[in-house]
């Protein structure tokens, strides 16, 4: 297969770009397409990339607490430039696989979201990506797979926070009264290969890690991988203050993924160690 990947340079995109190394692979990192900007775009809707079976999107703004004062910033790479890649790839006969967040939800549910789920997000950056959800739709041969609480050794990520924290003699405090699922980039990155293989039914998907657990307990399990025996701190969300409201529970339900082929994902006694390998020093 012919794969173009777009945000190559994340740390999503950089865990594709390995996970699908045995496909053509195209690896676009903004400065060679910025999905927002027109012209650029222009350049794929026209075929000067080429062609392309599948394009896996892992282009976004990611900033979840500048977005509140970055709006534009967010709703350019999020909303209108995910609407401009749609109708680029529905030009070039391209199918398109594209990333979506569990900050769609706002964390009132007593169980793990499904897809049907009202989306009612708390902050911009989560309003940003669900309306890039819906300028994909009506769009035929698109999958969109709602992801959550991403880690991995291509980027900063919040293990990695812990870990640099940690060693720098910090005592931690962590927010325990949040929940979600911890998503192994790595992993999330085999579900896009599947997609790209097995060619699923395109749909909304869920799909994140299997365990449901607060960061203070996702902080435990990195240090005690890591080898270290630490006492962090457990705080409310009150006690550590951000401009973005989160969802205080954002597990996502991956069964419909599941029951597609899609996974299953890994947990973190398998993710975390080989997360621990991979990381640079
Ligand atoms: N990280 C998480 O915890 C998490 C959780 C749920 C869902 N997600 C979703 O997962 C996906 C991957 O996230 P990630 O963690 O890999 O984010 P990331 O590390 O911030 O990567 C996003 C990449 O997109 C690039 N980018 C931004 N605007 C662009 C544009 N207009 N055109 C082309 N590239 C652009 C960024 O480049 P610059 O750095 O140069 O701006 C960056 O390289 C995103 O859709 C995100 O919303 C992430």
């Amino acid at each position: 297969m012919r794969v173009l990947v777009t945000g190559a340079g994340g740390m999503l995109g950089q865990a594709v770009v390995r996970r699908l190394s045995g496909h053509e692979l195209v690896a676009l990192p903004r400065a060679e397409l910025d999905i927002a900007d027109p012209m650029s775009i222009g350049r794929l809707g026209v075929g000067e990339f080429g062609k392309f079976d599948w394009v896996v999107n892992c282009a976004a703004y990611t900033k979840v607490d500048l977005a509140e004062t970055e709006r534009e910033a967010a709703y350019d790479a999020n909303a209108t430039g995910v609407a401009y890649l749609g109708q680029a790839c529905h030009d070039i006969s391209a199918r398109l696989i594209h990333i979506s967040t569990d900050f769609v939800f706002d964390g009132t549910a007593e169980r793990p979201y499904v897809e049907t789920d009202k989306t009612s997000p708390l902050g911009v950056y989560g309003a940003s990506k669900l309306a890039g959800e819906e300028r994909l739709r009506g769009l035929p041969n698109v999958w969109i797979l709602r992801t959550s609480w991403l880690f991995g050794p291509d980027g900063p990520c919040f293990p990695r926070t812990m870990l640099r924290s940690h060693r720098a003699g910090k005592q931690l405090r962590v927010v325990a009264d949040q929940r979600g699922n911890p998503t192994y980039t790595g992993d999330l990155a085999r579900s896009i290969l599947q997609i790209v293989e097995n060619d699923p039914f395109p749909d909304l998907y869920h799909v994140a890690g299997p365990e449901t657990m607060t960061w203070h307990e996702f902080a435990g399990l990195t240090l005690a991988a890591a080898g270290y025996d630490v006492e962090i701190e457990p705080i409310n969300t009150d006690d550590w203050p951000t401009p973005a409201r989160r969802p205080a529970f954002s597990a996502l339900d991956s069964g419909k993924a599941l029951a597609a082929g899609i996974g299953p994902l890994r947990g973190l006694e398998a993710t975390l160690p080989e997360f621990l390998q991979l990381l640079p020093n």
